[in-house]
């Protein structure tokens, strides 16, 4: 019999290092400037799942290592993150974030956008003073990346006719970079043989696909209580993910008219009559599919770390980044 892996229970073998991450996160974020520690402190505050951290901290707690240098490149990431959702809820023009109004809601586009470009310069500080030149580069060109990701999904914006690729591959820089780049970092800290090292960043990207195929889903079926976001916004902004890219795939030609309408248009209006032909469809059901995949890559990839709590542990981060509601 397969049992489900109990969705706590990494939180609790990891508790003392997300514990270490939470002080240097606080203890990093201060800035002589007040609304730098104003708007840091406001979304570092709300939350958030830290889940790029606890994906650094287990891979390299299932290669021994013991050093405090983990903890350090922990709020690294989560740093890195923070500073894309400064951004991305910008470039978005979303108002929740984390089950509160959004940064740019409370503080305006210019302030976002300056406190995500401090939050990525301190994170630039901090993998500086670990005076471990693969981890900069590691961590220079997943920021790239992200950007180049960012900078592809807004080309895309309002384009029915991207190809899955291409949205494959948005969702691999924008997200799965630094899903990546966690991963390998943890792996790479405990000075990991190169299969090692490439099997835990080949696990992290796959990882992060899942992750973010999950996210597009969500943007369709999710809540927006649970998320702490407001569903929708994909369509509102015209954004062609596989929800609507598989909905348009296998729709009849009145249901594809009706989605390259909204995608060119972003019907929010007809909200209603979209999400029913994506379900009718079973465009969420490919989604998931699609994400399940990734899920079972990721899960093959930690063959290669020896069998320990802490891989446990990494099956279930995976279990749960698919089977997920927030
Ligand atoms: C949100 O990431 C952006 C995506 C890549 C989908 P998370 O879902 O990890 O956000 P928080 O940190 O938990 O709020
Ligand atoms: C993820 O994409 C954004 C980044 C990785 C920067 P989304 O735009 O889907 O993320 P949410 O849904 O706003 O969190
Ligand atoms: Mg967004
Ligand atoms: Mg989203």
């Amino acid at each position: 019999m397969t049992t489900t892996p109990s969705p706590a229970s990494y939180r609790t073998l990891s508790a003392a290092d997300m514990a270490e991450v939470d002080q240097v996160i606080h203890r990093r974020l201060s800035s002589q400037v007040a609304l730098v520690n104003q708007i840091s402190h406001y979304i570092v505050n709300a939350g958030g799942k830290r889940v790029r951290p606890m994906l650094l901290l287990l891979v390299a707690r299932a290669l021994g290592s013991d050093s405090a240098e983990r903890h350090e490149l922990a709020a690294v990431v989560e740093f890195i993150h923070t500073a894309t959702l400064l951004h991305d809820d910008v470039v978005d023009e979303s108002d929740l974030r984390r089950g509160r109004k959004t940064a740019n809601a409370m503080f305006g586009n210019a302030a976002s956008v300056l406190v995500g470009d401090f939050l990525y310069s301190r994170a630039f500080q901090m993998m500086v003073s670990t005076n471990r030149l693969r981890v900069m580069e590691v961590l220079a060109d997943a920021t790239n990346v992200i950007a180049e990701g960012e900078v592809l999904q807004l080309m895309n914006m309002h384009d029915p006719d991207i190809s899955v690729a291409d949205y494959l591959r948005v969702i691999e820089y924008k997200t799965a970079k630094l899903f990546e780049a966690s991963a390998r970092l943890g792996a790479l800290i405990t000075d990991a043989a190169p299969d090692v090292e490439e099997a835990c960043a080949a696990y992290g990207r796959a990882l992060g696909t899942a992750f973010q195929l999950i996210d597009d889903l969500l943007d369709y079926e999710g809540s927006t209580e649970a998320l702490g976001k407001n569903i929708g916004d994909d369509l509102r902004e015209g954004k062609p993910t596989l929800p609507l890219l598989a909905a348009m795939e296998r729709g009849t030609p009145e249901q594809r008219e009706l989605i390259r309408n909204a995608i060119i248009h972003g019907e929010v209006d007809r909200m209603p009559e979209i999400v029913a032909v994506v379900k009718a469809t079973g465009a969420l059901e490919v989604t998931r599919e699609a994400a399940q995949q990734q899920a079972e890559a990721a899960k093959q990839c930690l063959d290669l770390l020896p069998p320990s709590e802490f891989r446990e542990a990494l099956l279930q981060l995976t279990f749960d980044s698919i089977h997920r509601s927030s």
